[in-house]
């Protein structure tokens, strides 16, 4: 039933709102609907449409309900936002393409997922349409390869000595979700009590799973070539190597100088976006209040100055080290 869905609060609505301006109507690509907070917003207002992806099924019941209220203004489609470019778009005015990144409330509650680390049983972390599970990953993959992943993805600082650990675990029965928690929390020598011994490692491990680097890269590109002029792409991240990405990648697009030593031509062409505001835009003392969890949010934006489609980004040598992790996953 949906009332049985954890609802969730769709993070810096306001701030989406008056960037992309819906009160002018257009079309708009919700690239992660989730609980459809963002989209069934900007479908309030007349004259909008909205492309909605995500690549959780489980959305497929809000996405329904959304339908039935909108029916010609909406359409849904559980794909991966790397896919944007997959869509017939039928040369259609996008006004502007919005990525709330990373879970949403009913994913992190489910407990199939084993998203959170009071899930139980069998490890996973796919949030839909995944190759592989965590449970492959921590069962299967080098001592070596865990490191960099917990090092890279979670930023944690003793992923040697747990990685050691999972491997002489493991010999004796398969790791579960209450189990690789355990051995982090003996494992881990230096504390911090603002957080969970096991949220970063989970963290990584979950960005490992649903290959959530390549997905923002990919997404990224295709988000910025799909757009038309004075178009918007706005962003909404949730940790540091998120926020990391998506502002190089903007900076890249928008700045005239060269910020790389692969691209020196840069200096020659005129930028395909402009950035408002430098800073990013993060959650009202209100919103802290209201729902904790937006405390690491971070909305970067950029404008797209005309209706080009190519472009050259350096993005993929840039972080080139992240994604040969990532490509530990094509063994598995
Ligand atoms: C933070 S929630 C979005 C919440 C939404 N803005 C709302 O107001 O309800 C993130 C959603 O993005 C989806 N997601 C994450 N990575 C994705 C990807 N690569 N492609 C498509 N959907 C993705 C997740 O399944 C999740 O439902």
């Amino acid at each position: 039933m949906l009332s049985d869905i954890p609802k969730h609060y769709p993070v810096l609505l306001n701030e989406i709102i008056s960037i992309i301006t819906p009160q002018h109507g257009g079309t708009f690509i919700d690239c992660t609907f989730g609980q459809g907070g963002y989209t069934e917003k900007i479908l309030s207002f007349k004259g909008t449409k909205v492309i909605a992806l995500d690549r959780d099924k489980k959305c497929k019941e809000i996405a329904d309900k959304i339908s039935k209220k909108f029916e010609n203004r909406f359409v849904f489609k559980n794909k991966k936002f790397s896919q944007l470019n997959h869509l017939k778009l039928k040369n259609e005015n996008i006004k502007g393409v919005i990525f709330d990144l990373g879970f949403s409330y009913s994913q992190i509650k489910d407990v199939e997922k084993g998203l959170s680390f009071n899930s139980e049983g069998e490890l996973n972390m796919q949030m839909g349409i995944n190759e592989f599970s965590a449970k492959e990953a921590i069962n299967m993959l080098s001592a070596l390869e865990l490191e960099k992943i917990f090092k890279f993805f979670g930023e944690e600082n003793e992923a040697k000595k747990i990685a050691n650990q999972i491997i002489i675990s493991r010999k004796k029965k398969e790791i579960d979700t209450q189990e690789l928690v355990k051995l982090i929390e003996k494992t881990k020598t230096k504390k911090n009590f603002k957080i969970h011994s096991a949220t970063k490692i989970f963290q990584a491990l979950r960005i490992f799973v649903n290959k959530e680097i390549s997905e923002l890269l990919n997404g990224l590109i295709s988000a910025s070539k799909i757009l038309k002029k004075d178009g918007v792409l706005a962003v909404v991240t949730f940790h540091s190597l998120e926020d990391k990405i998506v502002k190089y990648f903007f900076k890249s697009l928008s700045e005239n100088k060269s910020i790389s030593r692969y691209l020196p031509q840069l200096n020659q062409r005129e930028t395909l976006f402009k950035i408002l505001e430098k800073k990013p835009k993060t959650p009202s003392l209100k919103e802290l209040k209201e729902n904790i969890p937006s405390r690491s949010a971070k909305l970067r934006y950029m404008i797209k100055k005309d209706n080009s489609y190519n472009f050259e980004t350096d993005i993929f040598n840039e972080f080139r080290n992240l994604i040969e992790i990532e490509n530990f996953g094509n063994k598995l």
